[in-house]
């Protein structure tokens, strides 16, 4: 019997491959730890396929463990930096070849801090994302109001001694082969830019940037956008977004400015 609100539909489905590099062997599932098992001289990798397309009748859009399968037999014969466009574009080639469902993305995980991540539409260009943390407390308010008329647009959020956060802040570029250190670079733009004036402060009271500006997540991402863009292409990397989050429920990304 067919189900008449589930005869078609688009899903996207991401999978990670968990591996250890260089993947010396096809044995072992995709557990929780790499495969092979760790060993000296290989590091813990994960490749994220992420494809699209309509289920079948089985409600599978493919089966996972092909997805497995196709990352493993392309990784056992790659041979180069797999940090790069080209690693990206061969693996792409094996999911196809794979007949695995059309690909909207691929990211390479290489430290809980640094992910690599690309996009089939834009296939000359390679992102790097790096994850930074910093503490700061903050206290919800528009300039000019009464505490009565803030606590009613933000509740426990502007109490007027404020509250703190640890926020993660999610940067990234665009990576250019040109560039050497490209990583160490961004790490000492975002340290120098962001990190000190933001880290361990009040952003009400201790920060320019917010004193007319409301603390807001949306703009603490706005503000690290401001901050970052221009130093980072001195730097020789172009920013493609930035994204704080205040919880782990709750983030926002501002895009950078074209
Ligand atoms: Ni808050």
């Amino acid at each position: 019997m067919t189900i008449p609100h589930l005869r078609q539909f688009t899903a996207s489905l991401a999978r990670t491959v968990r591996s250890s590099w260089p993947l010396q062997s096809q044995q072992g599932t995709n557990g929780f730890g790499a495969i092979p098992p760790l060993v000296a001289g290989s590091r813990y990798i994960e490749w994220t396929v992420r494809c699209s397309g309509q289920p079948d009748h089985s409600g599978y859009l493919v089966n996972i463990t092909r997805i497995d399968e196709a990352v493993r037999a392309w990784a056992a014969a790659w041979p180069a930096a797999i940090e790069s466009v080209a690693c990206m574009r061969s693996l792409a080639d094996s999911c196809a070849s794979a007949a695995l469902p059309p690909l909207i993305g691929l990211s390479l995980r290489v430290s809980p801090q640094h992910i690599y991540h690309w996009d089939p539409a834009m296939p000359e260009q390679l992102n790097l994302q790096v994850s930074f943390e910093f503490s700061a407390s903050h206290r919800l308010a528009l300039p000019g109001r009464s505490d009565a008329e803030n606590h009613a647009l933000f509740g426990k959020c502007s109490n007027p001694n404020g509250h703190g956060h640890n926020y993660r802040l999610d940067v990234v570029v665009a990576t250019d082969p040109s560039v050497p250190n490209a990583v160490a670079m961004l790490e000492r733009v975002v340290d120098r830019e962001v990190m000190s004036r933001l880290d361990h402060k009040h952003l009400n009271l201790d920060c320019p940037e917010f004193a007319q500006l409301n603390p807001s997540v949306e703009h603490i991402a706005l503000v690290c956008r401001n901050l970052l863009q221009t130093p980072l292409r001195a730097a020789g990397l172009d920013l493609v977004s930035v994204t704080v989050w205040e919880t782990a429920k709750t983030c926002a990304t501002v895009q950078a400015a074209v």
